[in-house]
């Protein structure tokens, strides 16, 4: 059994919908989920679905040593759902075209520090695109830079409001992550 990290910051919906779909997978399962954020409602839902979680300080995250070991030992595959802080080199390389993160637009467009969740909507909107989408991606050293493995397009309208154009995301993500994951195993 492939066993899969998740790492996410806030909510969660996207882990929860990755643990849901591996549940019923006999190639993998989500085993565990890590979140820098105490209060984040991902270790809820963890809790609620029965998968083990695990918080961390951004210091711990950088004074990786602890953390890399029990990754090692514990995991063979991570995936950032929602996860806002940079993932360190040393994880980086102890899983070599192991650690994948999905971003909510077409990068290279609207990608880098600082563009996560409704900043990124909020910018498409300003910059009245005509399409956004989803970019699931190899983490390397950079915020959003890692080789492209899939991306998914979808229309903005004049009527799209940020919020519309998140919900409009999200559902393709729903869709397409879990997916895009298990081709990957
Ligand atoms: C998702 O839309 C994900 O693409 C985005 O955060 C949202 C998390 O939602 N990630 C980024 O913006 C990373 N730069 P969720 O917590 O409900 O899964």
């Amino acid at each position: 059994m492939i066993r899969i990290a998740v790492f996410a910051s806030g909510n969660g919906t996207n882990a929860e919908n990755i643990i849901k779909y591996f549940a019923k997978s006999t190639k993998a399962k989500v085993v565990l989920v890590l979140s820098n954020n105490k209060d984040a409602k991902v270790l809820d839902r963890a809790k609620h679905l029965n998968v083990r979680s695990l918080c961390f300080s951004k210091k711990d995250l950088n004074n990786s040593d602890k953390l890399n070991k029990l990754l090692l030992k514990e995991v063979d595959f991570i995936v950032l759902a929602g996860f806002l802080l940079k993932i360190p080199n040393s994880l980086i390389h102890l899983f070599p075209k192991k650690i994948i993160n999905i971003h909510p637009a077409l990068l290279p467009k609207y990608g880098g520090k600082g563009m996560f969740g409704m900043h990124v909507h909020q910018a498409v909107k300003d910059n009245n695109e005509k399409e956004t989408g989803i970019t699931i991606h190899y983490v390397n050293e950079n915020y959003d830079e890692g080789a492209i493995i899939f991306q998914k397009k979808i229309a903005v309208s004049h009527a799209d409001s940020p919020l519309s154009i998140a919900n409009k995301i999200h559902k393709l993500e729903y869709e397409f992550f879990p997916i895009i994951i298990n081709k990957l195993l």
